[in-house]
């Protein structure tokens, strides 16, 4: 079933796992995310970021979403990933989504504040659970790019502030991730993470999981990361299915036939993200 976001969140944080949340750009991707927490008996967020709701729409992922999340006996929530500005939370908390990001981790510390905070006085309104971001994760998701050089971790002080400032219900944070991959191996603050986590009482977020090696991402659950952020691997696995399909056979023209190897592709990845998250068998 579609849930509410913060429910989900909180058990996560209580009991000491990550909630996987999955960038999903078609149906095929949304049944695949959702077939994988049924089978692993997790709860699983599933999330689409501006572009993908230009691709298509806020209505047509909330139907398909709450298409498959009403057959599944799992909870579901659905998420507006880095929502970029008030207007499309309002639209997306509008749209029935479940929960919503507002990203202004580019703007100045108070600016960031007063905006967040704007968004977050309207969530609570509708109980909407609102997402924010203080520090800089690098790469590029959507049309946001942030070199790696000038990517700002976040303070612990600071983000103890603008949690309090603010009344989010969640935030991520930036400790040495990146969107999409990694020329290296990624270096994680875990030291950062404790300090952050010893001061601010709300789930914590970890964006740019794809490419940080599976140690990492459990460790940084360890440390109070309730939330881990998947979208370039799921990319490249719905690519993957459908190339073996075509490169394999330019006769096929049934779409059908290559999108059902694409769904396969994400599906074993969510089932493995699953189990590195420790959120399987929690429902
Ligand atoms: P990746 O593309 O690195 O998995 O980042 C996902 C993300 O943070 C989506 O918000
Ligand atoms: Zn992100
Ligand atoms: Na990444």
């Amino acid at each position: 079933a579609l849930v509410s976001s913060l429910e989900l969140l909180r058990k996560a944080q209580k009991e000491k796992y990550a909630v996987g949340a999955f960038n999903a750009e078609n149906m095929e991707m949304v049944q695949a995310i959702v077939e994988a927490a049924v089978e692993m008996r997790a709860p699983v967020i599933i999330q689409t970021t501006p572009s993908t709701v230009a691709y298509a729409s806020l209505a047509m992922f909330r139907a398909m979403v709450f298409a498959a999340a009403n057959e599944a006996d799992v909870p579901i929530a659905l998420h507006l990933d880095h929502g970029d500005s008030l207007e499309l939370c309002r639209e997306a908390v509008g749209a029935k989504y479940t929960s919503v990001m507002y990203d202004g981790s580019k703007l100045s510390f108070e600016e960031n504040i007063n905006i967040t905070k704007n968004v977050a006085d309207f969530c609570r309104a509708s109980a909407i659970q609102i997402e924010a971001e203080l520090g800089t994760v690098g790469g590029k998701e959507d049309s946001h790019e942030v070199k790696s050089e000038d990517a700002l971790y976040t303070n612990p002080m600071q983000a103890k502030e603008f949690a309090e400032r603010t009344g989010v219900d969640s935030l991520a944070i930036a400790i040495g991730t990146a969107h999409g991959f990694y020329k290296g191996e990624p270096k994680l603050d875990f030291e950062r993470l404790e300090e952050i986590h010893k001061v601010v009482s709300v789930p914590l977020v970890l964006h740019g999981a794809s490419g940080v090696p599976d140690e990492a991402v459990k460790k940084s659950i360890g440390f109070g990361i309730c939330k881990v952020n998947f979208a370039t691997e799921l990319r490249v696995a719905f690519t993957k299915g459908v190339n073996a399909i075509l490169l394999n056979d330019n006769k096929v023209y049934d779409p059908k036939k290559y999108n059902k190897q694409g769904k396969e592709e994400v599906k074993k990845l969510v089932v493995n993200k699953i189990k590195l998250c420790g959120s399987n068998n929690k429902y």
